[in-house]
């Protein structure tokens, strides 16, 4: 009884420190001063001069520092084992368009994992471009098509779109579809891949699931301090996505453009860092870990993430808890690891959560970066008019609403895409 009461009293104390510590800021004079690392001085305080210094030394000693210190090392290499093609058809979405659905097969130590790639092509294009991001809810909720198969996966209960057990269901065909603009993307000539992320690794803190446990030897439970979060895992399922891609005869490999959404904009940046086949890079409200600055500390910070979601990111990232100062690196530098290939940052006004000021500057911080390709990227520190896009290689856009993608938002995304990738 007593041991109880001191326990609950011990839990309460626990709570109440982390309420203190997690107040969000968002307030703009409470932001602290801060030195924003300069992406275009090496550690050796080396000036970089051009692009061989930045493509020989920068960068790599940059992808280095995100690699072991937030997104974590992947412990090794696996190929897709076999291609399985559940399902195609040559007249799905009202006829616009080809359907396919392919499974991946992955093994290694004796464990196995299967990811499906659900894809749209535009019917009149030979080869086409294509938006590849993941799916919150499974592919079965981007579209209301009959068609798609039902993962099986674990999934995050919600109610609302009749999800209990974590299990998904029928009740959740289309209800993601008003984030997806599949007809305007097929109208431009653009196809869409997506994959459900729970199917590479379940959102949740829990390394015995998903893709980890394959890499794991002998009665290993969780990856390395250094080693892979669930970011750095599904952004390797992006690239494994890519592996296929370049197989398919259907599909313009030089034209894939990485989108995502919020945890899964962290993702798309991270995988557009780490595989340079994609050919532009979409980071939706991405917010903290993702296009924000984490120096500002504005909204969600690095102690609150790592300590709502510790599976994010690699277990040295949480060393910069509440300390933020002594990161020897901010997000601007992620997005010029991006460099000079296209890179769309997009913020939402109501979504403070993931400081829209914050992710401005980042990609005003990662211009210098661009610049040294001759490429344009944003030169404002003041948060321009809602609504208007400031469209170049380096595109940053703030729209009215909430925390979400939107029809607005692709409409953006598609007219930038067809300008930098050249889309007839
Ligand atoms: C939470 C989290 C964010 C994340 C968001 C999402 O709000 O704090 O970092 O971007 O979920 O993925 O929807």
């Amino acid at each position: 009884m007593k041991k109880t009461f001191f326990l609950l009293i011990a839990l309460l104390i626990t709570q109440l420190i982390f309420a203190q510590q997690f107040v969000p800021n968002y307030d703009e004079s409470k932001v602290p001063k801060f030195v924003v690392p300069d992406p275009l001085v090496t550690f050796n305080q080396k000036k970089v001069k051009n692009v061989k210094d930045w493509e020989k030394k920068r960068r790599p000693e940059l992808l280095k520092i995100f690699t072991q210190n937030m997104f974590g090392e992947i412990p090794g290499d696996l190929k897709i084992l076999s291609v399985e093609i559940l399902e195609q058809s040559e007249n799905a979405y009202n006829g616009k368009a080809k359907r396919k659905q392919v499974l991946l097969h992955f093994e290694k130590n004796g464990k196995k994992l299967g990811f499906t790639i659900l894809l749209y092509l535009p019917k009149n294009v030979e080869k086409a471009p294509l938006f590849l991001g993941y799916n919150f809810y499974g592919n079965h909720t981007v579209a209301n098509d009959a068609d798609i198969i039902i993962s099986d996966a674990w999934v995050e209960n919600n109610p609302s779109f009749g999800i209990i057990n974590n299990q998904l269901t029928e009740q959740s065909r289309g209800v993601r579809s008003n984030r997806w603009a599949i007809e305007k993307m097929l109208e431009s000539g653009i196809g869409l891949a997506t994959i459900y992320y729970g199917e590479v690794d379940p959102d949740k803190n829990d390394f015995t699931d998903g893709i980890h446990p394959l890499f794991y030897t002998d009665d290993q439970k969780h990856p390395a301090k250094n080693e892979w979060g669930s970011i750095a895992a599904w952004s390797w399922g992006l690239s494994r996505a890519m592996d296929y891609l370049v197989t398919d005869s259907d599909v313009d490999v030089s034209k894939v453009i990485v989108f995502g959404h919020s945890r899964l904009g962290k993702t798309s940046l991270w995988a557009g860092a780490t595989d340079q086949r994609f050919a532009a890079v979409i980071s939706n409200n991405s917010g903290c870990g993702g296009a924000a600055l984490s120096k500002r500390k504005f909204g969600e910070t690095v102690g609150r993430i790592n300590t709502a979601f510790p599976h994010w990111f690699c277990d040295n990232f949480k060393n910069y808890n509440n300390k933020e100062e002594l990161m020897p690196f901010d997000q601007h530098e992620m997005l010029a690891l991006i460099a000079p290939r296209p890179l769309y940052v997009a913020s939402a006004e109501d979504d403070q959560w993931a400081d829209p000021k914050g992710e401005l500057l980042g990609a005003y911080y990662a211009t210098p970066v661009f610049n040294l390709y001759g490429k344009k990227g944003i030169t404002i520190t003041e948060l321009p008019p809602v609504n208007q896009p400031i469209l170049n290689t380096l595109a940053y856009h703030i729209r009215t609403g909430k925390h979400d993608v939107t029809e607005y938002d692709w409409e953006q995304y598609i007219k930038w895409a067809k300008e930098q990738l050249n889309i007839e």
